[in-house]
């Protein structure tokens, strides 16, 4: 294999060296795939209507959210057991995102501590909140990433139940001896119930609150003075109740196509989402970005920012943390280069006439 040019060689670097059942699980989608699939699809599908001769000469990548500069409208998707593919595991992707100034979304589920990452991570954090049953434990996971320096939460909302995975039924996928939900740990959860079929989902069946609902979302808004963002929002309404509900923004996203499966690509809903969060908060976008044209195709459809997931698992496995660092500059050069081709020298200048 020649060395990767662009982010989707890297899977194929990963799927080489990553044990089966490692592979299948960050790269599977719920049942048939199919939501997977589209994600993808649905951004090769829209054609970019390009400018000329706008002197594109200089140009700037840099984005403001939430008070907080990245270097390009690029941040790291929260993705779980990054030691599932790197003995160091978030804090390598930790250390990747403050070097390539922008921002990691952790996940509740990360094998590496909320103070390890927080530290590596250098304030360009944002900490992704699954709901347990147990709200003491849910609140501590809120207070140590708040004094581990997290700027955001990330409520994750498509996942109240668990989408079936089939590989990871079929691998009866597990966690290594020695690699456990650390952050969990404190509460007596940091481990897989003994179960047939996929550990996670029984896991996550048996733990998450499955009774949440949009009043727990006053109730999670005054117990952090972080901004929470609603992540999992594919509808033109949800978005709306979500913003008088106190939010600051949503992630429009169906969770890498791993929860409902033939629920829509996120870009296809996407300028419904931005309609009904009317400009009341921040709206961000997962699922399938692999191209700096995907990123640009986002932002002039009323993203502020895309966040991309599986594409940093496969860096990671493949070179730890300067890996990570290579994808995020491979996106960067893709999007600079997208962005000079459509005539826009900044992210304010990617505007939805370019989309067709
Ligand atoms: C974790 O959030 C997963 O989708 O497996």
């Amino acid at each position: 294999m020649t060395a990767p040019i662009h982010l989707s060689d890297f899977e194929e670097y990963a799927a080489a060296s990553l044990p089966r059942m490692v592979y299948d699980y960050y790269a599977g989608g719920a049942h048939d795939e199919i939501t997977l699939r589209k994600n993808r699809e649905a951004y090769q599908r829209l054609e970019l209507h390009y400018r000329v001769l706008r002197d594109v000469a200089d140009r700037n990548l840099e984005t403001e959210l939430l008070g907080q500069t990245l270097s390009m409208p690029v941040f790291i998707a929260p993705t779980a057991f990054h030691q599932l593919a790197n003995e160091e595991g978030e804090v390598a992707t930790a250390r990747a995102v403050a070097r390539a100034g922008t921002v990691m979304g952790l996940s509740t589920l990360s094998t590496r501590s909320i103070e390890d990452v927080g530290a590596a991570a250098q304030g360009r954090l944002w900490f992704q909140l699954y709901v347990y049953k147990d709200r003491e434990a849910t609140l501590e996971l809120i207070a140590r990433a708040e004094a581990a320096g997290a700027k955001a939460l990330l409520l994750t909302v498509d996942a109240q139940v668990w989408g079936i995975r089939e590989r990871d039924v079929r691998n009866q996928f597990q966690l290594p001896p020695g690699l456990r939900m650390v952050n969990l740990a404190t509460s007596g959860k940091s481990e897989f119930p003994e179960a047939g079929g996929s550990g996670l989902a029984a896991y996550v069946n048996t733990m998450f609150d499955p009774s949440l609902s949009w009043s727990d979302l006053e109730w999670l808004c005054s117990s952090t003075k972080l901004p929470v963002l609603i992540k999992g929002v594919v509808r033109g309404d949800d978005a709306a109740i979500a913003m008088e509900h106190g939010a600051a923004g949503v992630v429009v996203s169906n969770h890498g196509g791993r929860q409902l499966d033939t629920s829509p690509a996120p870009i296809t809903v996407l300028p419904a989402v931005v309609e009904g969060v009317a400009g009341r908060g921040i709206v961000l976008i997962d699922g399938g970005i692999r191209r700096g044209t995907d990123v640009v195709k986002a932002v002039a459809l009323g993203a502020d920012a895309v966040a991309i997931g599986r594409p940093v698992l496969w860096g990671l496995a493949t070179g730890g943390e300067d890996g990570v660092v290579r994808v995020l500059e491979m996106i960067r050069t893709e999007v600079d280069l997208a962005m000079a081709l459509c005539g826009a020298r900044t992210v304010d200048e990617v505007t939805e006439d370019l989309v067709g």
